[in-house]
């Protein structure tokens, strides 16, 4: 998806050939009703006959209007101009604009008055999710029509906050269309090798590094609990060790560690086989951290990221653990293995281990990790858990602002009870009971060492039903939330001129 930013009124913006162009009318818009002969007079009429209101949900279609250059004209209302109301009516718009034919190539959505703070990211991030085509395993499939978005905004606005918000969100988009590509590829198209060599790709980019480790690397790392969740497997496992480097090496590090399950059969204790195949996307979290990855190096922000990704399938085989088996995780800490479907937190646990070796200001892990979760909070809300207040301050506050919400869950150590083992220093199940916080406190036990954070996103990650798919989640509230405030991210030399200015 290529978007531009043009910085015009809605006339000028108007006399622009595209397609088909959409026009966001905020509550209290004037119009400039005098320019006879332009758009504004028009929407002018429009408002005053009330054949379009500013209401956030109500549209106007217009064909080949005489001022605008484009065949198909809409004006949709975005009531108060948040950034969740440009999100539903351009989402909105842009259904409708997809039933008709021709195809809509090139599209220019404009802001008839200067957008809030995030709804300029809002619609560039509806836009990109409501032209989103998967083709990569399909014969014959229709590539994405739409390829390039004008985004314009009056002249009006603050310039240097609405170009860095642009250029955050084409990145933040350019991030989640590559999570949901590797998160939607089916698991015979995404092995952990795969994973692997995607990774390598991503070393190709400005700053980024990459180490790929194979099970002998593993094995010398003493990775016991990640090593039994793959020996079901014919795939070889893989340790993806990824590096972008904005900042001076003695910048302690974020790590953001993804679950790269590429898929999940339960194991032993198989899983039912309805919607089984919905488990190729328990490498969500991993495609999340490749995604970051992706924005990081266009946005080139000057700060240490470190990306971790343990990657394997969950198989039944002759080979695999089975429930009842003692593993020795990295930490030393054995294991029983009272369910081989808890796969997730064996292969997390010795990714957060190896983390300890980056000194990190903190760790955050993403992943698929307990269907508890989808029951607690559906697709709404990422699950969040953290020992740290500040941490999970930052990124609830991240998540509201990227429109990519999360829910602070507990971690009382009296959750922890259940996981007691008459045969090793922890259990990897508790009862059924608040599954998705037993969950965590297992993964606690391996985090003693930094400030941590979890996001259990096996509600958020993908859809299920007849929108099956992955959503790219939760790469925009991770970019939020490495970037900080705007200023904090620029670039060296760009924040020594923000700062002059
Ligand atoms: N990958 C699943 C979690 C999951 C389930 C995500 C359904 C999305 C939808 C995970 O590995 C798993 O199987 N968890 C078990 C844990 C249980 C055995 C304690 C679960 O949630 O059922
Ligand atoms: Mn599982
Ligand atoms: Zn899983």
């Amino acid at each position: 998806m290529n978007f531009d930013l043009l910085i015009s009124d809605l006339n000028p913006t108007a006399r622009q050939g595209s397609d088909a162009l959409l026009v966001l009318l905020q509550d209290g818009y004037k119009p400039d009703s005098v320019a006879k002969e332009e758009l504004s007079a028009l929407v002018a009429q429009a408002l005053k006959a009330g054949d379009i209101q500013t209401q956030a949900g109500k549209w106007l279609a217009l064909y080949k209007p005489s001022p605008a250059r484009a065949s198909r004209v809409l004006l949709a209302g975005i009531g108060t101009g948040t950034p969740r109301q440009v999100r539903q009516a351009v989402t909105a718009a842009l259904g409708a604009l997809r039933s008709g034919t021709p195809a809509v190539k090139k599209l220019t959505v404009c802001f008839a008055a200067a957008p809030q703070a995030g709804s300029l990211r809002a619609a560039m991030m509806a836009v990109a999710d409501a032209s989103y085509v998967y083709t990569t395993t399909k014969s014959k499939a229709d590539a994405r029509s739409l390829t390039r978005v004008t985004l314009a905004v009056p002249q009006s606005v603050a310039k240097d906050s609405v170009q860095t918000e642009f250029q955050r969100a084409a990145a933040t988009v350019a991030g989640i269309e590559l999570a949901k590509e590797w998160a939607n590829r089916p698991a015979n198209h995404a092995t952990p090798t795969h994973l692997g060599a995607a990774a390598q790709a991503l070393a190709k980019l400005p700053r980024i590094s990459c180490q790929v480790l194979g099970p002998k690397e593993v094995a010398k790392l003493k990775m016991g609990a990640f090593m039994a969740v793959a020996q079901g497997s014919e795939q070889p496992l893989r340790f993806i060790v990824l590096n972008y480097k904005g900042a001076a090496p003695s910048q302690a590090p974020t790590v953001l560690v993804g679950k790269g399950i590429t898929f999940d059969t339960g194991g032993i204790s198989i899983k039912p086989a309805g919607e089984m195949d919905e488990m190729k996307f328990d490498m969500g979290g991993a495609a999340s951290v490749l995604g970051t990855f992706r924005a990081l190096a266009e946005l080139q922000p000057a700060i240490n990221v470190v990306g971790l990704i343990p990657s394997c399938e969950n198989m039944p085989d002759g080979r695999a653990i089975k429930p009842g088996d003692v593993v020795t995780s990295m930490s030393g800490q054995t294991i029983e293995i009272l369910n081989t479907d808890a796969e997730g937190r064996l292969i997390l646990c010795d990714a957060l281990s190896y983390a300890e070796r980056f000194k990190p200001a903190a760790v955050v892990d993403m992943a698929t990790l307990t269907g508890a979760c989808v029951i607690a909070l559906g697709a709404v809300r990422s699950g969040l858990f953290s020992t740290s207040d500040d941490l999970a301050q930052r990124l609830l506050a991240a998540g509201e602002a990227a429109q990519d919400l999360a829910w602070r869950m507990p971690l009382d150590d009296d959750y922890a009870e259940g996981l007691k083992s008459n045969f090793a220093d922890v259990a990897n199940i508790a009862g059924r009971a608040a599954g998705a916080v037993t969950a965590a406190k297992f993964l606690q036990r391996f985090t003693e060492k930094f400030p941590w954070a979890h996001l259990d996103i096996a509600g958020t990650a993908w859809k299920g039903g007849a929108a099956k798919g992955a959503t790219g989640r939760p790469v925009g509230l991770l970019l939020e939330f490495l970037l900080g405030h705007p200023a904090q991210a620029l670039g060296k030399a760009r924040r020594a001129a923000a700062v002059k200015r």
